[in-house]
């Protein structure tokens, strides 16, 4: 075989392989971009030829570009200055492309020895990407009700469109989210569509094989709502006082934000915003009773109404003034009657207890509450019932409280007169006389029964005389009980050193002590002795004299 046979063998196998000329230029297509330069490149490296031909094919008919010959280039008058041939590897550059410049490249080299090499490439002329917009079918939705279509349109060649929520492509199922693509436009379609669902914000990216450009963010509000409508504090029921500054709140999940209505047992009330006051309860003329009140949360474009759950409310007033009222009159031990009562200028009283001083008052045979516990009836009174009678009124608001101290007049009780009872002449005496007494009692004195002036609970005598032994009275007298008691007190005025030394029957009374305690102690001893150790007070005896 000769060489050019095998040369023309390998033509036609490249022929066969293939399609033309994969030999010297690569597979296509090329893309460039309208206005851009494109270089056509070639699988030659320093080939050997004679003519290197560049020839287009737009379609119809093919038309020389270039041919490059050992020392020429000869461009076709229609590209002049668009094209460039590297020598060195047969690379044309096409300048400022434009629409018709797509099509058929071919490059045909021919050798010295008339060798023909042929290779084809497609170009392909892209137009930009551009005005790529979002348009919303309508300019707002109600959740869960209206259908959404977003179209995205753009202006170029061989685009391809996707829809970004954030930065994340979005995931069509077909079902609630569908995408119909066209060759200059997408159309997203959003179906119920939820509030979340368009706040991405959602971009449309349009791309060709060498650009990609994105819309500017779209974002489109979805109403939704009301939700979760509640009334704050929830606690039912409440009992409120009344001029506290309190109010009940309403809130709901919605938007537009939701307008609030407020209901009182299921009556509308006239009273707009979130807010429903103790006033305004007030200046409804409700509140007294324990009644549900609600609200109603509206939505102005979803036309959506929820309500509220009803809280219980009562306005109560505080208990104020609280009196105790107890007898006007003189109150005297066994004989009055008490009757202490207890009112509240205003408020309602749900509870009444009774202290006296300190410690709950009890019911008994003399003391008698009334049904509502507002009095207390003493028959009779008793000494015992002096004292702090306490009063302690309350409602679920409040609790106030006041007392009123009671005075039982009693006594005087048995009188008692303390003092000396045998004196030496010019020795002082005092005699102190007390009688137990509310009030406190007078005393008077009488001596050997006949009326003294000496007035008050003492008697002095700053010198016994002889004259002065005899008999003391005292007498206790209760100006309002209007009792008397007495004592009687025997005094003995006696000579000078009688009273110093010590009588027979004296010592006699101190020689039997002695020996009692000698004989204690003694026993105390063998006591200890049999059970040690024995504590130091054990002993200590102490000898008193009854002198
Ligand atoms: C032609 O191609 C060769 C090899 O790729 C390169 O080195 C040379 O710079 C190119 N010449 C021109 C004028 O671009
Ligand atoms: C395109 O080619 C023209 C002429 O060959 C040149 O002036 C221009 O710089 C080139 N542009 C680019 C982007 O390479
Ligand atoms: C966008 O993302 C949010 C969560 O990030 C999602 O709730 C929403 O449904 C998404 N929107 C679409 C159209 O997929
Ligand atoms: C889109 O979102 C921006 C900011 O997140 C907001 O200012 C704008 O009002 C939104 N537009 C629409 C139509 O919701
Ligand atoms: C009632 O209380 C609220 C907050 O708890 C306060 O903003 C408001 O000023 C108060 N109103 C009056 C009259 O004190
Ligand atoms: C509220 O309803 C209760 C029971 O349904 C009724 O007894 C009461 O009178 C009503 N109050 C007002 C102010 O209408
Ligand atoms: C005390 O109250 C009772 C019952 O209310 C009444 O019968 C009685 O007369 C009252 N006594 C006095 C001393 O007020
Ligand atoms: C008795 O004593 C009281 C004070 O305790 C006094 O006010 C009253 O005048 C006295 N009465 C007589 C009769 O002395
Ligand atoms: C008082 O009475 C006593 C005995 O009863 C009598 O000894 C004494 O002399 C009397 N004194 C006077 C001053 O009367
Ligand atoms: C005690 O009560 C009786 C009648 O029960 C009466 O006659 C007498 O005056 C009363 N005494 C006083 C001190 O009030």
């Amino acid at each position: 075989m000769d060489l050019f046979a095998f040369k023309t063998l390998l033509f036609l196998l490249s022929f066969i392989g293939c399609c033309a000329g994969t030999d010297i230029l690569p597979t296509g297509p090329v893309d460039a971009i309208l206005g851009r330069n494109v270089t056509l490149k070639t699988l030659l490296d320093k080939p050997e030829f004679s003519f290197l031909v560049w020839n287009f094919n737009g379609g119809t008919e093919a038309v020389n570009v270039v041919t490059v010959t050992k020392t020429a280039l000869k461009v076709n008058p229609d590209y002049q200055g668009r094209v460039s041939v590297n020598r060195t590897n047969g690379y044309l550059t096409l300048a400022s492309l434009k629409a018709d410049d797509s099509g058929d490249y071919s490059l045909t080299l021919t050798t010295e020895t008339a060798d023909t090499t042929t290779g084809e490439i497609k170009l392909r002329v892209l137009e930009p990407v551009s005005g790529v917009v979002i348009k919303s079918s309508v300019p707002e939705a109600i959740e869960k009700k209206d259908t959404v279509v977003l179209t995205c349109s753009a202006k170029g060649s061989f685009l391809k469109f996707t829809w970004l929520n954030g930065t994340t492509p979005i995931v069509v199922d077909g079902n609630r989210l569908s995408v119909e693509g066209k060759e200059l436009s997408s159309a997203l379609t959003i179906r119920n569509v939820y509030r979340t669902d368009l706040v991405g914000p959602i971009y449309c990216r349009v791309a060709n094989n060498l650009e990609t450009e994105n819309s500017a963010p779209f974002n489109l509000t979805v109403y939704y709502g009301p939700e979760a409508v509640t009334i704050t504090p929830s606690k039912t029921p409440l009992v409120l006082k009344s001029g506290t500054n309190f109010s009940l709140t309403c809130s709901a999940v919605s938007s537009p934000p939701a307008t609030f209505t407020w209901y009182h047992n299921n009556t509308i009330m006239e009273i707009g915003g979130p807010l429903l006051t103790l006033e305004k309860i007030k200046e409804h003329g409700l509140g007294d009773k324990e009644e549900p009140y609600m609200c109603k949360a509206e939505n102005t474009k979803t036309k959506g109404t929820v309500a509220s759950s009803a809280v219980s409310i009562r306005v109560m007033e505080g208990i104020s003034g609280v009196t105790v009222t107890g007898p006007k009159a003189v109150l005297i031990a066994d004989n009055s009657t008490a009757n202490i009562s207890c009112q509240a200028a205003a408020g309602v009283v749900e509870k009444r207890s009774w202290m006296k001083d300190g410690k709950p008052l009890a019911a008994s045979a003399r003391v008698v509450f009334s049904s509502d516990q507002s009095s207390v009836m003493i028959n009779p009174v008793q000494k015992e019932d002096n004292g702090e009678y306490k009063c302690e009124l309350s409602n679920h608001v409040s609790t106030a409280q006041n007392s009123y101290k009671m005075v039982v007049n009693y006594g005087p009780e048995a009188a008692m007169v303390k003092g000396e009872e045998k004196v030496e002449v010019n020795e002082e005496v005092t005699l102190t006389c007390s009688a137990v007494s509310v009030p406190p009692a007078n005393f008077t004195w009488k001596f050997n029964g006949t009326a003294t002036n000496v007035k008050g609970p003492t008697y002095v005598i700053p010198g016994a005389a002889y004259k002065n032994s005899g008999t003391y009275t005292c007498e206790a007298n209760n100006v309002v009980t209007g009792k008397t008691t007495m004592h009687t007190h025997t005094l003995s005025v006696n000579a000078e050193g009688t009273l110093d030394g010590l009588s027979d029957g004296a010592i006699a009374g101190i020689v039997i002590a002695v020996l009692v305690a000698l004989g204690a102690a003694i026993g105390l001893i063998i006591y200890c002795r049999q059970k040690v150790p024995c504590k130091n007070e054990d002993i200590d005896l102490r000898v008193e004299s009854p002198y």
